[in-house]
This record gives C-alpha cells, structure tokens and sequence, in this order.
C-alpha cells in the first residue's frame, strides 16, 4: 500500500485578528457557524473519496489561519469522516496548528482524545515587547503555560518562532532560543521574518519605518540557530525545520518529497494522481485550487457541489521545477533515482557551476545545496531552473 498513501491538509481560514506579517489565507469575521463550515469540509472530503484511487492516509494536518479555534468536536467529526472514507495507516500523523491563548490551551485534551497526536503551537516571540510589535494577542506568560500545557498532553510537539525581528540582536535571539531550547524539544520552525505582499509589515517597510537583517546579519542568525539547535541535538533538516531524529514532520515531508496531497478548505490546494478520471494524464499530478474566500467557498458547495476554483494537469516541465523547489529545500535533497527526469544539459552546466560556486553538493544518488545555498534557496532556484 506505501506506494498509494495520501496526506491531507485541512485549512480552517478565521483568526480573531490579523497578525501584521502574515499573509496565509486568514479572515478575521465577527461571529460564524462552524458546523456550516465543518459540513462543507465533510462534504468534500466525501466528494474526493469518489474521484480518487488512494487507499491510505499516513498524515492529517489542521492547518489555518487558527484551527485551534476549532471545538473538539469539530476535529473530531472530521477526523472520523476521513477515517471512515479511508484506512488511517497505523503511525498516522494527525497534527493540529495551534496559537497558544488559554481558552485555546484548554481545548488541547479534547483535540487529543479526537485523534490529533501532534501540536504546533505558534509561540512566535518569547518575550511580551516583540510579541507586541508581532501584533499577537497572548502573552509571554500564555505562550510558554500553552506550550508546557501541550508537552504535558502529546508526545509530539513543534513550537513556531520567528526571528530575525526588527532590532532583534544576535543574542537577544540567542537568549530566547536557549529558553525554549532548556524544554528539550523534539521539533521546532524557526522562520526568518520575512516580508510578504499586501501585509502591513510590507507598507511599514517600503515607508522606511521597519527594518530586518539583511546578508551578513541574515546568514548569522541562519548560523546562530543551526549551531544552537544542534548542540541540543536537533537537526536541520529543511530550510526551517528542526528535529530529534524520528520526529521530523511526515505531513511536511509529503510536500518536500513531492508526494501527493488533497487539501481541503477555503484556499487550500492539492496535488494529486487522477488516473481513473484523466486517464490521458496518468502521470500527471493534478494542481487543484480551492476557492479561497470563504463565502465563494462555502457558496459553491451549496450551488455546485464542489469548491474547486481551478483543476490543471501539470505538464513534465511544470512537475519538474515544482520538484527541485521544493526537495532542495531539503538538507537531504532529492534522490536522482526520483527525479521525475534527469537534468538536461544545460541544467547539468548550472548545476556544476552552484557546485563550484560551494551552493550545491551532487553526490552518487542525490542532489542537494549547502547551507549558503539554502539560504540564498530563491537566487539559487531562479539561477538554476533558468527563471531568472
Ligand atoms: C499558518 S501560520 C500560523 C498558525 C497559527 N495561526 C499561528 O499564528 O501560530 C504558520 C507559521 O508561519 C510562520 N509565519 C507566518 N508569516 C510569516 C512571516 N511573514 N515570516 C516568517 N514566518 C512567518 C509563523 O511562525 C506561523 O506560526
Ligand atoms: S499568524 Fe496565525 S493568527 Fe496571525 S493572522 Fe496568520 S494565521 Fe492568523
């Protein structure tokens, strides 16, 4: 069965406010009715167990926006449709994205006893300035309660921090790293803030008025992090992730790996074999877009049965870019033997130059780029895949 197994994303869109950094497919709405909006995740899920030819699922993840707004019978309802549609593989990885408020820390036992085995709790900062200026609505005080609260209850737990902040120093980070460090945890994202499109951060930095590490001080942070992560024995094994050997996200995994993927909510997306339906496309993974407002969402379920807002087979071409894209972001890589097609010629010039250039490593089966190459991972790409 290992080779028909399926992983699936669960996106729950609402917040209670907008986080000035961020710019995921999160709504802040006054008041919803969550059973609508759970029945139309069910719905889904039921109409893509028809159309699809897995038969496993080894990961779900509940991610937002904040699922941890969610009741536990919310999670609940959906974790038992899927495991009624599909067969849950043993070591199924069941993870729920949570923000650390006490009125969402008091719902983790109920998350637990639904199915969820494993907690991301988005901790951002560890001090109550900078989670100020990150503009989230918990304390430090909430932070560190929720996430001792989670490593009391689950046996799998990921905190989420960003660093990099406005007039963060290298040992201002050092100390926070170190404090969460002293948990002896098994996971940890460490992002480096970055700007995105259309958020506020965005507006304040073009103004002049915010201002991030760049190059040396980018790269020392990137460092800082990796050395303090692995004296304490947890490995970078992707750009942003961090793991006790054996505890490394599965479900992350999945989009690294390029395997596929149904995602389900208002903008999520999937990447999936479509054979019994597309049988001139076999080999091809579909690239499905959800509706991503939530109204148009839930108001196409109601009138077309469906919240598919676009379904392309991808081309060779398009399959091969989104596989280096996303395995070099890997510290592992990509297995040759996997490729979805060798590299060309031209390809294996660029590549030879990344090697001489010390941003990538070609070993016998695999491709995978240093650590400078990871970070400068866009430039890298662009240069690589010509896209520049
Ligand atoms: C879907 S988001 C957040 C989940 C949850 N609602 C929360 O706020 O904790 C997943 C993670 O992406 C990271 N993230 C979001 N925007 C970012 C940005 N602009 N720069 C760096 N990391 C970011 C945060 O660490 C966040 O926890
Ligand atoms: S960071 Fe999390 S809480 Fe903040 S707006 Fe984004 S999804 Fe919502």
């Amino acid at each position: 069965m290992k080779n028909n197994l399926l992983s699936i994303y669960i996106h729950w869109p609402f917040c209670e406010s907008k986080c000035p950094y961020c710019d995921f497919n999160s709504h802040v709405l006054k008041s919803i009715s969550e059973q609508n909006w759970v029945d139309g995740i069910v719905h889904e899920l039921n109409r893509y167990k028809n159309i699809l030819n897995y038969q496993g699922i080894k990961s779900i993840f509940f991610g937002g926006g904040t699922p941890s707004l969610m009741s536990g019978s919310s999670v609940d309802t959906i974790i038992n449709t899927i495991q009624k549609l599909w067969t849950i593989t043993e070591d199924c990885e069941i993870t729920l994205e949570a923000n650390p408020s006490s009125s969402e820390a008091s719902r983790f036992q109920d998350y637990k006893n639904a199915g969820v085995n494993r907690l991301s709790v988005g901790l951002q900062a560890l001090n109550d300035k900078d989670l100020k200026t990150l503009g989230r609505k918990h304390s430090y005080q909430e932070g560190i309660k929720a996430y001792e609260c989670g490593l009391r209850i689950f046996d799998r737990v990921s905190a989420d921090l960003i660093y990099a902040r406005p007039h963060q120093t290298l040992d201002e980070w050092a100390q926070e790293l170190s404090s969460i460090l002293q948990y002896k945890p098994t996971h940890l994202s460490l992002y480096q803030l970055t700007i995105e499109p259309g958020t506020l951060f965005e507006n304040l930095y073009k103004r002049g008025d915010l201002k991030i590490p760049h190059d040396q001080l980018a790269y020392d942070f990137y460092e800082l992090t990796d050395q303090m992560t692995s004296a304490q024995g947890l490995r970078s094994y992707e750009i942003s992730n961090y793991a006790v050997s054996g505890f490394e996200s599965i479900h992350n995994l999945t989009y690294w790996n390029y395997q596929p993927y149904l995602g389900v909510g208002p903008g999520a997306h999937s990447r999936l074999l479509m054979g019994t339906d597309y049988p001139s496309s076999l080999q091809s993974y579909h690239a499905i877009h959800q509706y991503k407002a939530p109204l148009t969402w839930k108001n196409s379920i109601q009138a077309n049965s469906h919240a598919d807002a676009s379904n392309i087979a991808l081309t060779p071409v398009e399959m091969f870019e989104e596989q280096i894209m996303v395995g070099l972001r890997l510290k592992k890589g990509i297995l040759k033997s996997q490729l979805i097609r060798p590299l060309n010629e031209q390809e294996h010039s660029r590549y030879n130059h990344l090697i001489k250039e010390n941003y990538a490593i070609e070993t016998d089966d695999r491709l995978m780029l240093t650590d400078s190459g990871r970070l400068l991972l866009n430039s890298v790409l662009g240069y690589f895949l010509n896209t520049d």
